[in-house]
């Protein structure tokens, strides 16, 4: 019998799936993201940084990366695949770092589970001034018809939480947010979707028995459209980025 989770923390129930399944921020993103500091990037933090994804772009970059992450299995992941990072232990409302020791902070898909004000005001304290608090999400893109139509079909009595909106965060230390939107894909197969379903919380927080009828929506709702009947077929995603200098 499972403990009882947190939607926050549920992602740790299948970390190797998650690093497996979802996506990788587009590198347009985070260079994006990067750009608007006023100071050279040269060291950056992976604010909740679950299995690497965010990691995985800033090392591409040439950055030297610290990741931190409340989630002992997710960092288990993370550790394992980017052995060359310091992973640590620590919340965004207490970040395990000395004040004023980085030069960007990064935080993909999780900045809406964070205590906001505790959160900023402790990412304004490791930020040098002139360094960037870029917060990214990857999305399903809301404008095409069959993902829409695959978003209602794997709907679970979990559904909440996060919908997509985005409420720019605002802090003293910092200037108003930037926003901008890269469009990317993930190639797909029937099973491969099913498998990326799963590693979000609104499957992961439902028993059994009710993942199973969903899932066998959604393998019926796929069968039906002629963008996914077949093979293998791209799932067209967004990448929402926000980006805040440090004042
Ligand atoms: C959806 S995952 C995102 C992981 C990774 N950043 C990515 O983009 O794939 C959300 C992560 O946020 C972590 N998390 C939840 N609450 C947190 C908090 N208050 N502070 C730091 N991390 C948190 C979870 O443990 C989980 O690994």
């Amino acid at each position: 019998m499972e403990e009882p989770i947190s939607r926050a923390r549920s992602f740790g129930r299948r970390p190797v799936d998650y690093h497996t399944h979802r996506p990788f921020y587009p590198a347009e993103a985070i260079r994006w993201a990067l750009a608007g500091a006023t100071r050279e990037v040269t060291r950056a933090l992976d604010l909740a940084a679950g299995t690497g994804k965010v990691t995985a772009g800033l090392r591409a970059l040439g950055l030297d990366v610290t990741a931190v992450e409340p989630d002992e299995a997710m960092r288990g992941v993370l550790a394992a695949e980017y052995p060359d990072v310091t992973a640590l232990a620590g919340t965004a409302e207490a970040i395990p770092l000395t004040d004023a020791s980085v030069d960007a902070v990064l935080v993909g898909q999780a900045f809406h589970w964070f205590d906001r004000d505790v959160a900023l005001a402790e990412i304004a304290r490791v930020l040098r001034p002139g360094g960037v608090l870029a917060v990214l999400w990857n999305g399903e893109d809301p404008d095409t018809d069959w993902v829409t139509g695959l978003m209602t079909a794997s709907q679970t009595s979990a559904t909440g939480g996060w919908h997509g909106e985005i409420d720019p965060p605002e802090h003293e230390s910092f200037d108003p947010a930037e926003h901008t939107v890269v469009a990317h894909s993930l190639p797909r197969t029937t099973d491969t979707l099913v498998d990326y379903l799963r590693t979000h919380s609104r499957l992961l927080m439902v028993d059994d028995d009710e993942r199973a009828r969903v899932i066998a929506r959604v393998r019926e709702y796929l069968r039906h459209r002629p963008e996914t009947a077949a093979g293998v077929f791209d799932l067209p995603l967004v990448t929402d980025v926000l980006a805040l200098r440090r004042r």
